[in-house]
């Protein structure tokens, strides 16, 4: 076994690749090789991903695809998206394809509302601790302005303070529990930073309250940090056309599809096992457009995924109906996103995404991400309640297969050309490829 090592993040980069060549793989010249050829040749644009993260390495590539004729409260966007599942650009684009002379995706942002809070442990009289919070509340506030100042001006800021009893979950406990605006912003650092804030003006204060008996004075802070869960970040995306409009496949007829959409969606709804994979498709389109735009997908991911089981059991974030003729189709998520700060300015192709989507607010990428979503999830029921999700996917893997199999950009093309009438399998590609070798 390696003995652990001491001081590695000190190592310089070449140190710490000759280190972790050496220790951990079996051919460490191939491994300095081959993190090497993933370096950017400019120097300067090379250092800045180094500085991203720690002990970096090399880099980590995803293609980053675009999908175009996105019309979106009758605007057209093209949408970039940074992904490596094969299938998903060209199922997003489809969808866009097939919205846009069907009137294209109807967007509201209905919230923008970021939570925090300042996780506390008073033992004590609750009556007293409430009367204490009331006292102070303009005091957190004017604590806080250094940090909020410009926020402020902007027309953002802390919008809301409450205390929360939390006893009957656990012994002692309560929250500072907090609203912020943060604009174009995601806002995790300016949350924070007012958190942390508002946690010594609550000790600071607490020390000084006379009706408070010494127990009650020493109030413990536990933590200060932002909540991923938004549900009050909320926008909506919507899809609708006459169901005779609905001609989407040759194997049935609009009505059937419609119904087997609505049906798809019910399952969607009562069925957990469904449930997380009908929602992992939705997020294929949306983290793949919030990594492009540099946001927080880890934070996004989570705040999805807890809004989809906030009635108690996991459900589906898409919705269908038929009424009147009408087939309408839509999704409503929490997404907390910025477009300002963090990697938006830092990273090139993050600006490069941003000025593709023609420079957004917050609220416009929101709205822009949610359809992204929606696209994805139509694009992926009507696969799998028409052809079955293989037939498109499959067709869209091969290129991955053939790569897999060492096929050169002749046979690519042979074989890409034969499986436009043939069942792609990762068998069937095998044995192509083995046939074609033979032939030559
Ligand atoms: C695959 O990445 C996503 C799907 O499984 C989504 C779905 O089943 O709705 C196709």
């Amino acid at each position: 076994m390696t003995a652990p090592v001491e001081g590695f993040s000190k190592f310089t980069k070449a140190e710490k690749i000759t280190w972790l060549a050496n220790n951990y793989t079996s051919n460490p010249e191939e491994t300095k090789k081959l993190l090497k050829r993933y370096w950017n040749s400019d120097a300067q644009l090379q250092q800045l991903h180094d500085e991203f993260i720690e002990n970096t390495i090399t880099n980590y590539y995803l293609p980053l695809g675009v999908a175009p004729n996105f019309l979106i409260n009758d605007q057209l966007h093209v949408i970039p998206m940074a992904i490596e599942e094969s299938s998903v650009v060209a199922a997003v684009s489809k969808a866009a394809k097939f919205w846009l002379p069907r009137g294209g995706f109807k967007t509201k942002v209905i919230s923008t509302e970021k939570i925090g809070q300042v996780h506390f442990m008073f033992r004590g009289d609750p009556k007293k601790l409430q009367g204490f919070f009331d006292k102070i509340q303009p005091i957190l506030i004017k604590d806080a302005a250094p940090i909020t100042k410009n926020m402020d001006k902007r027309g953002g800021g802390v919008t809301k303070i409450t205390l929360r009893d939390c006893t009957n979950d656990l012994p002692n406990y309560y929250q500072l529990h907090c609203c912020f605006e943060t604009l174009d912003a995601m806002g995790a650092n300016f949350i924070n930073s007012c958190l942390e804030q508002f946690a010594t003006t609550l000790k600071r204060e607490s020390q000084r309250y006379e009706p408070f008996t010494e127990t009650e004075k020493a109030i413990e802070v536990v933590m200060s940090i932002l909540s991923n869960y938004v549900p009050n970040c909320l926008v909506k995306a919507e899809v609708s056309c006459p169901v005779d409009q609905l001609t989407l496949s040759k194997k049935v007829t609009p009505q059937v599809f419609a119904e087997k959409m609505v049906r798809a969606i019910q399952i969607a709804k009562v069925a957990p096992y469904r449930a997380v994979t009908h929602n992992k498709g939705i997020m294929n389109g949306i983290d793949a457009v919030v990594i492009a735009t540099g946001n927080d997908f880890r934070a996004v991911e989570a705040g999805v995924h807890a809004y989809a089981a906030k009635d108690g059991q996991y459900t589906s974030l898409t919705h269908a109906k038929v009424a009147a003729g009408t087939f309408s189709f839509w999704i409503e998520i929490p997404l907390a996103l910025g477009t300002v700060g963090g990697l938006t300015k830092l990273h090139p192709l993050v600006k490069l995404a941003l000025e593709i989507l023609g420079k957004p607010s917050a609220k416009e990428l929101m709205q822009i991400v949610a359809v992204a979503g929606l696209a994805q999830n139509f694009a992926a029921v009507s696969s799998l309640v028409t052809t079955g999700i293989q037939e498109g996917h499959m067709k869209m893997h091969l290129m991955n297969i053939l790569n897999q199999l060492g096929a050169n950009a002749e046979e690519k093309k042979k074989l890409v050309a034969h499986f436009k009438t043939n069942t792609v399998t990762h068998s069937a590609a095998a044995a192509a490829f083995e046939k074609l070798k033979n032939k030559e």
